[in-house]
């Protein structure tokens, strides 16, 4: 039994309970063999990533994307350990700390990393997941490096597990290990949460291993997902791929013993075998699928957005871009589903109408990712040459109407980033929630600037004070950009404080909060079809929601008449905090507030590209040399030498974007 690093509190059980309970388990295996910790976190990624210099030294950087943004500061406050792959190829990293959290690495040769990693995860799943924006691609030596590699999480997650522990599954890239593991041990409770969408089952079933998906996910007690489309989605490939009955938003399968795994499902033969409403018979296990909407951690950014530093380097951001009157911003990864091309787009053609006056720029932070998929290289030479063709066409000496950065900020940066930027602009084409928007309204505590956001991300279900919008709908998006762009102070306070409100009383303590309580419910005794006292409109209380003034279509609930709606909504748990200091629970109840600035500097990575730079680098398009005096005076005699002052946290640009 592996020692935790330090005494995290309510990870070993008490002598008095070790005596209680019997020495073997039911597969015979002695239980001072588990594991530690009473709180277990599988990810595909640790929340650091190891790189290497040219010297052959060693580092740590952040991870990026939205899941390591979100559950980072969930785990700091729990003791918990974190599973994940370092990002590199090579062996497992022993057991270690960094940033006041017990981290245990999985090592993944070159191979995995491409047929598990770039493969499978990143070209068949994420396409097929994302409705297919890009083609998926389906090889079986792909699939069997997924099972393979899942098994290793799996592995780990039963060694690291204490008696009776939560083990908190997440992401597509591990859907298989909540079965595997449910094979190993009986006594965990295991929960599993998917940041990004579950496709509709005309999608889904183009999987050909689409029912060992639905198997390995069962494995789990809770399976969490952002919005209540995904969980009825998968609640229909349940009953479709693998021939299951769903009541509510409940499943029941025949448990399996440890041993009689590998992967085939016991299907309860008739509804007598299921058992009826009022209990769970014997050797059945029940399964819930629900809606978490995911958040940020509002009160953190609330108070980097405080810091002197900070106020003041937005001012310089603005100052550096040349005074202009607009600032238009987008921030994503380099993702194809995030709908960059079709912002760039618009954006050339209001420049080209002239509707957005002269003096104006858009601030496109491009974070690298998975550049070694093919996919991905495509994207970025496309971005690329429309940033170019925009700027040649549009632009004049010393102004580029596009600054595009490909590169990582550190969150700070970022934070000024949000204030600087009058418009917000998120429109992928499909996205699991979409952190970026809700870190902008976060921010955002002067109650200025105006969000337009795609009706595809999850974040739309809750943010009615946007300026909702179909990316594919190019003059539709135009139209919303204008108008996001001329609305009075007063307009955008209304819309903004609702906004605020919302993400400040959802942040993502609460998105953890409300899943922790599921799961740690026991199900067994419930009538799965009497009223879920967690179901509700996410939009409930929102003075917004609904707002004609939003626009949009969809604002209401995209299940509008589908009977399982509400049964798969759970985000609003009225159980925020309920648990904060107790000592049995291991999950944080209420924000951290701590800081993401610990985990070391970053690093050019072989996953995510190499040279970085800073604003004022050597990025594909320049910052101006100086503040623009509007279009009719810019010339070489307005021409001022860039600020040379540092701004907050630019010491460690390449860091992440905060949430993607
Ligand atoms: C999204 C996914 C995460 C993933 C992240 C970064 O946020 O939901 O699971 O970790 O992107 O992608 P990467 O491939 O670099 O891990």
């Amino acid at each position: 039994m592996r020692e935790p690093d330090d005494a995290a509190s309510g990870q070993v059980q008490s002598p008095d309970d070790q005596a209680a309970a019997p020495d073997r388990d039911e597969a015979g295996r002695e239980r001072a063999d588990y594991g530690a910790y009473s709180l277990v976190l599988v990810a595909s990624r640790l929340p650091v990533d190891r790189t290497e210099s040219s010297a052959g030294e060693a580092s740590w950087r952040p991870s990026p994307g939205g899941l390591v943004t979100a559950l980072e500061p969930v785990m700091r406050s729990s003791g918990g350990v974190w599973i994940g792959w370092s990002g590199d190829a090579g062996p497992a990293p022993g057991p270690f700390k960094a940033g006041g959290l017990h981290l245990v690495g999985i090592g993944l040769s070159p191979e995995e990393i491409r047929d598990y990693y770039e493969g499978f995860c990143n070209a068949t799943l994420w396409p097929l997941y994302h409705d297919v924006i890009a083609p998926p691609r389906f090889h079986r030596r792909w699939w069997d490096s997924y099972v393979a590699v899942n098994r290793y999480f799996a592995e780990e997650a039963d060694r690291q597990a204490g008696p009776g522990a939560t083990v908190w599954v997440h992401d597509y890239q591990l859907q298989l290990v909540p079965q595997m593991l449910r094979e190993r041990r009986g006594d965990v409770r295991i929960g599993y949460f998917t940041h990004i969408p579950f496709p509709g089952y005309e999608i889904f079933a183009q999987l050909p291993w689409r029912r060992r998906i639905v198997e390995g996910l069962l494995g789990a007690d809770l399976l969490g997902f952002q919005r209540r489309s995904d969980a009825a989605n998968f609640l229909r490939a349940c009953r479709r791929a693998a021939g299951l009955m769903t009541r509510g938003a409940t499943v029941r399968v025949l448990a399996s013993g440890p041993g009689e795994g590998g992967y085939s499902l016991r299907v309860p033969a008739s509804r007598a075998e299921r058992g009826d409403r009022a209990g769970l018979p014997a050797g059945m296990r029940e399964i819930r699928a629900a809606a978490f909407p995911i958040s940020v951690d509002s009160a953190e950014l609330g108070e980097i957005v405080q810091r002197a530093e900070v106020r003041a380097r937005a001012k310089e951001i603005r100052q550096v871009l040349g005074q202009p009157d607009l600032v238009l911003l987008g921030v994503d990864r380099l993702d194809y589903t995030k709908g960059i091309l079709h912002r760039l787009r618009a954006y050339g053609e209001l420049l080209s109408e002239g509707r957005l006056g002269s003096r104006v720029v858009l601030v496109q932070v491009a974070s690298p990712t998975r550049e070694r998929v093919e996919a991905y290289r495509a994207l970025r030479d496309e971005v690329e040459l429309t940033v170019s063709r925009i700027n040649g066409l549009y632009g004049e000496l010393g102004y580029p109407p596009i600054h595009y950065l490909h590169q990582s900020y550190p969150r700070e940066e970022m934070a000024a980033l949000y204030l600087a930027a009058d418009v917000m602009l998120v429109t992928p084409l499909r996205d699991g929630m979409n952190l970026v928007a809700k870190e902008y309204v976060a921010c955002r505590d002067d109650e200025a600037g105006a969000l337009v956001l795609s009706e595809f991300a999850g974040a739309a279900d809750e943010l009615g004070g946007a300026f909702l919008v179909n990316p594919h709908d190019i003059e539709g998006l135009k139209d919303a950009i204008v108008r996001a762009a001329t609305i009075t102070p007063q307009e955008a306070r209304r819309r903004m404080r609702a906004m605020r409100r919302r993400v400040r009383d959802h942040d993502v303590a609460h998105w953890a909060a409300s899943f922790r309580d599921m799961l740690a419910r026991d199900t067994s005794a419930r009538d799965p079809l009497a009223g879920d006292p967690l179901a509700g409109d996410p939009l409930a209380g929102d003075p917004l929601a609904g707002d004609p003034l939003a626009g949009d279509p969809l604002a209401g609930d995209p299940l509008a008449g589908d009977p399982l709606a509400d049964e798969v909504l759970a985000g609003d748990s009225p159980a925020r905090g309920s648990l904060a200091g107790d000592p049995q629970n291991p999950w944080p109840g209420g924000g951290s507030g701590l800081s993401r600035g610990h985990l070391g500097s970053r690093s050019p990575s072989s996953q995510n590209g190499g040279e970085r730079h800073g604003l004022h680098g050597q990025a594909p398009q320049q910052v101006p040399d100086g503040p623009r005096q509007g279009q009719a005076g810019r010339g070489p005699g307005d021409r001022r030498s860039l600020p040379r002052g540092r701004g907050p946290g630019r010491a460690d640009r390449r860091r992440d974007p905060p949430g993607r």
